[in-house]
């Protein structure tokens, strides 16, 4: 039963010729998916659909191959071939009543073309700012013209290939924002200089949009609320509100966002839900026309808020809707706490930025629904009445527990720590990473609801203990240990001169209170987020730090999850000292040896203790222990011994609740290793 609070949630809203059945919207992005998985994709949004999304919207569609950005796979609407592509998509949306949007887009200065090699065009020449060493070529009226002809055509074929809401999209740095900007747009004709001439050519494509298809399908521009600069969180709003005045009551909806990515699409290390407030304070004001926005809302609450005090009409989300494809329907149906909350971490992004299919923390099914045939919320019951043991309630065990709980299995559950979520919880207690609790907090309340799986804590199993629940199957999960010789992703081997033992930290002493006193090194060779978040705990700890990494920036791998500025800054603002592009080589509990890593070159740095994050050993010894019982042919030997998540092969987070799902689809079924999932590709021929 709903919450009558929630009600206003459900209302349909009018867009244009086009009603929405809620306000739940899926804004655009990226699946990692685009023109080349189409069935996977289609799966995918028609999932959402069925979760109750009202408008389901694509990722950023190209409408020419003028316009291509590969590696990342975006989508596009070139010719008869995409229409029937982006057709699956829109019959899979509208079968449960919701609408289907399409992000049309021109790359610009962000594009350097590399698929289709045709050469960028942009409002000026200007060097690509993606770090692609091209230029664009300065567009002259009839580039313009023709922008807008691809642009009406490809409206045309969104029209054909089903969509109800058709995208211009202005914002995020790309060809349309490009002539907004006082800063970019330096042209001294008639489409640039003055504000009425920088946003001629938004208007003439909304314009041109709506003479195209707007009898029938929604026209939606996408646009910032700030012009930007204004530093972290303080909006400077500046001529875009005139803008979005002289535009205002053109497009049938505005999709507001803003300049700063970092923030809109923020990580929750370092931004909370509902972050862009402050820059929507006025965008209701100036249009009479439906308003979209973002800030990873999971909280009922919060959207109501939003909608009550007139900042948004819909609930914009991106990562809310791939954590939970079903959210909107268990606000619905009242089950609120059934609700798979985004931890903002943002894995989901790097399957745009490294051209992969998208993946999620706490959906191990996104991407899945298709090619694997797995839907978020359903599976297949028990296929035997066998019972099973899982060791390990860290994120891998919980999700085991949790999959085959639901499948219908006998499941016990030992965790030897006296709170579950193993090292979702130990990380969660570092600073910034509380949301991380979610991955556990999550499972934890579904488990407590099924009376076939009992969690046991304080309950620190070994091989016999084991044996003796004579469960038919026993799973492994009991996670990963850093290690605390130095061995990492550059150092192939541990550091001959490493010690005394007590000066040497490794992230799993500090997650447990140990923690040193004296200036300390935090020697990186790992990349990703722990060491910077250790270095941030120490450094507010007050213990001066040294970070060194052989990167030339600190956590490169956050690049993929666009935090990787914010965390540096962070170091930066704390007074951490960074030394970038420096190997360990020795480190004997009063100094350091450093080398460059172009020049060979070495220094010595004074430091009383050093924390390594460098890599991880998985905690498998029962697992080889069990595998013996089963080798050695034993009476009570269980059916199967499987290691699963970081026990197997220490990963992200995401990777060790695949790996738990993975494991509770898998029971009982026959799984052919040669043909294991179905293989999308682009199977429609140009028309
Ligand atoms: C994986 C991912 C891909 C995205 N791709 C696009 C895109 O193609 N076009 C776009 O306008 N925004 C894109 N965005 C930004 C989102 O539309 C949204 O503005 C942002 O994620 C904040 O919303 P959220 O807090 O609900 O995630 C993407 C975001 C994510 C997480
Ligand atoms: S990957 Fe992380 S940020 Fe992205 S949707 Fe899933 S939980 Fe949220």
């Amino acid at each position: 039963m709903r919450d009558p609070r929630y009600d206003i949630l459900f209302e349909p809203v009018k867009i244009g010729p086009v009603t929405a059945r809620n306000r739940f919207y899926q804004v655009p992005h990226c699946t990692g998916l685009g023109w080349l998985r189409p069935r996977m994709v289609a799966e995918m949004r028609g999932i959402k659909a069925e979760g109750g999304w009202g408008v389901v919207c694509t990722e950023y569609c190209s409408i020419h191959p003028a316009s291509d950005d590969l590696p990342h796979p975006y989508a596009s609407l070139w010719d008869q071939g995409d229409i029937r592509s982006h057709a699956l998509m829109t019959e899979k949306v509208h079968e449960h009543g919701s609408l289907a949007g399409v992000e049309l887009w021109v790359g610009g200065a962000r594009s350097a073309n590399l698929f289709t090699n045709e050469t960028a065009f942009g409002v000026d020449c200007r060097p690509n700012t993606t770090g692609v060493p091209y230029h664009t070529r300065a567009m002259d009226r009839s580039d313009i013209r023709e922008v807008r002809r691809w642009h009406r055509n490809a409206a045309l074929r969104a029209k054909e290939a089903g969509f109800d809401v058709v995208y211009v999209y202005a914002t995020h740095g790309y060809l349309l924002s490009n002539f907004l900007s006082a800063l970019t747009n330096t042209r001294t004709d008639e489409y640039g200089g003055s504000l009425e001439n920088r946003t001629r050519l938004v208007r003439e494509i909304i314009e041109d949009t709506k003479e195209a298809v707007g009898d029938s399908c929604a026209v939606a521009v996408r646009f910032s609320a700030d012009q930007g600069g204004g530093g972290d969180g303080n909006p400077v709003i500046g001529e875009h509100r005139e803008m979005l005045e002289m535009l205002a009551e053109l497009p049938d909806l505005w999709d507001i966002n803003i300049k700063d990515y970092s923030r809109e699409m923020g990580v929750s290390r370092f931004i909370k839900e509902g972050s862009l407030e402050a820059y929507m304070s006025y965008v209701k004001s100036v249009t009479t026309k439906p308003v979209v926005s973002v800030g990873r809302f999971t909280s009922p609450d919060t959207m109501v808020s939003q909608v009550k005090r007139g900042i948004v009409d819909f609930i914009g989300a991106a990562r809310p809707s791939i954590a939970d494809p079903f959210l909107p329907k268990k606000i619905e149906e009242g089950r609120l706490d059934e609700i798979r909350e985004c931890i903002g971490c943002n894995i989901c992004y790097t399957g745009d930025s490294k051209g992969t299919p998208i993946r999620c923390t706490q959906n191990p099914t996104m991407s899945e629904e298709w090619r694997r045939g797995w839907h978020p919320e359903n599976i297949p019951e028990k296929g035997s009445d066998s019972t099973v043991l899982v060791i390990g309630a860290g994120p891998a065990g919980l999700e085991a527990a949790r999959a085959l709980g639901k499948r219908g299995y006998q499941v016990l559950l030992a965790e030897k720590e006296q709170e579950p979520g193993g090292r979702v919880a130990r990380e969660s207690r570092l600073p910034g990473l509380s949301e991380w609790a979610r991955v556990r907090d999550y499972r934890v309340q579904q488990i407590q609801s099924m009376p076939n799986v009992e969690l046991y804590l304080d309950s620190n199993m070994k091989a016999d203990d084991a044996l003796a629940t004579e469960s038919d199957h026993i799973v492994i999960a009991t996670g990963a240990t850093w290690r605390a010789d130095g061995l990492g992703v550059y150092t192939h081997t541990p550091i001959d001169e490493f010690g005394p033992a007590e000066q040497v930290f490794t992230p799993d002493d500090i997650m447990a209170g140990r923690i040193p006193k004296d200036p300390t090194i935090v020697f990186d060779d790992d990349h990703y987020y722990m060491a910077s978040v250790i270095a941030e705990k120490l450094a507010a700890d007050n213990v001066p730090v040294i970070f060194i990494t052989q990167e030339p920036i600190v956590s490169a791998w956050g690049d993929m999850t666009s935090e990787q500025s914010r965390g540096q800054r962070r170091l930066i603002e704390l007074g951490v000292r960074i030394i970038t592009s420096h190997g360990l080589t020795a480190f004997d509990g009063q100094r350091a040896l450093i080398g460059c890593e172009y020049t060979g070159s070495e220094q010595s740095i004074d430091a009383g203790a050093i924390v390594t994050v460098t890599s991880r050993r998985p905690n498998d010894r029962l697992f080889h222990e069990l595998c013996n019982h089963i080798n050695g042919d034993s009476d009570c030997a269980p059916k199967s011994v499987t290691r699963i998540g970081d026990c197997e092969a220490p990963a992200i987070i995401a990777a060790a609740v695949f790996s738990g799902h993975r494991y509770a689809r898998e029971l009982d079924t026959v799984v052919d290793v040669d043909a294991r999932i179905k293989y999308d590709r682009v199977f429609f021929e140009d028309g």
